[in-house]
């Protein structure tokens, strides 16, 4: 397939994903203090927010499948394909493993601080979980642009949560997803940028129907869409805080702007929320 970067390139990027966490700063859910976990000391909007996000990673399965359907390691293509996807899986393999962990320590946040019963929670959890995760481009590079804006927006999030709570445990979690995120964001900005590089105006198109078309995951859940503005007078969730940091990305992958990318860059731009919708000013 034409449309990809070429192998080494992506095992370029790959390589870097890897070699930014050393094993000795790995985390997963058994290493917090959970003995302090209280959501007593959260708001309601807290707690809220945190049955929120909770919620949203949990549905790793179905984002996981995204990319086993769309760069699939099997006999359907073939092996130059084959070797450029098996280079990705590498870091789909470490990425899920720590989308897993954030999906396992915010439940067991919940049912450690007493927010929500286990068995309760697994079964709230079921319905969102098994909802189809909608994502479905014509152009590889697309997949990481979305990518890029979900995990920055994602960061932002986690990191204006954790300067409101009054809770050391969720704060510190909070404090390690948001660490996580930045990681996998520069990932995704690394491969859009490899994109720009190799395919020049090419990509311009599908990066800009990626914003044009932007949602978060389940937002086409209408309860859980509501919801998810509800919470906004907690710390404000919005895409569209990522758009600077996709500007940024196609900058660094270009010396000078073509025509097309400077088309791009105001399109995106004025895609930004100017007013913020909550939260703290
Ligand atoms: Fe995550
Ligand atoms: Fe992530």
């Amino acid at each position: 397939m034409t449309t990809l970067i070429p192998t080494g390139e992506m095992a370029a990027a790959v390589d870097t994903f890897l070699a930014a966490q050393p094993p000795a700063r790995r985390w997963d859910a058994d290493h917090l203090d959970w003995t302090h976990a209280d959501a007593g000391r959260l708001t309601e909007g807290q707690r809220s927010a945190v049955r929120f996000v909770t919620m949203i990673e949990d549905h790793l399965p179905g984002y996981v499948d995204v990319y086993h359907r769309h760069f699939p390691v099997d006999a359907s293509v073939g092996p130059a394909v084959f070797a450029h996807h098996r280079e990705l899986y590498h870091f789909t393999a470490r990425w899920a493993a720590e989308e897993d962990t954030h999906a396992r320590a915010l439940a067991r946040y919940q049912w450690e601080s007493g927010l929500a019963d286990r068995d309760a929670l697994r079964t709230e959890l079921a319905g969102p979980g098994a909802h189809p995760f909608g994502l479905d481009y014509t152009h590889p590079v697309q997949y990481f642009t979305y990518a890029l804006v979900q995990e920055k927006a994602t960061q932002i999030y986690y990191r204006q949560l954790r300067d409101l709570v009054d809770e050391p445990v969720l704060a510190t979690l909070l404090g390690l997803l948001a660490r996580d995120e930045a990681r996998h964001f520069s990932f995704f900005a690394d491969v859009v940028g490899r994109y720009l590089r190799a395919h020049g105006d090419a990509v311009v198109a599908p990066i800009r129907d990626v914003v044009a078309d932007f949602r978060m995951p389940l937002a086409d859940m209408g309860g859980y869409w509501r919801w998810a503005l509800r919470i906004a007078d907690v710390a404000r969730y919005d895409h569209t805080d990522a758009y600077a940091h996709l500007v940024r990305a196609v900058d660094r992958a270009v010396d000078t702007r073509t025509d097309r990318l400077d088309e791009l860059v105001r399109f995106v731009d004025s895609c930004r929320t100017l007013t913020p919708t909550g939260g703290p000013a």
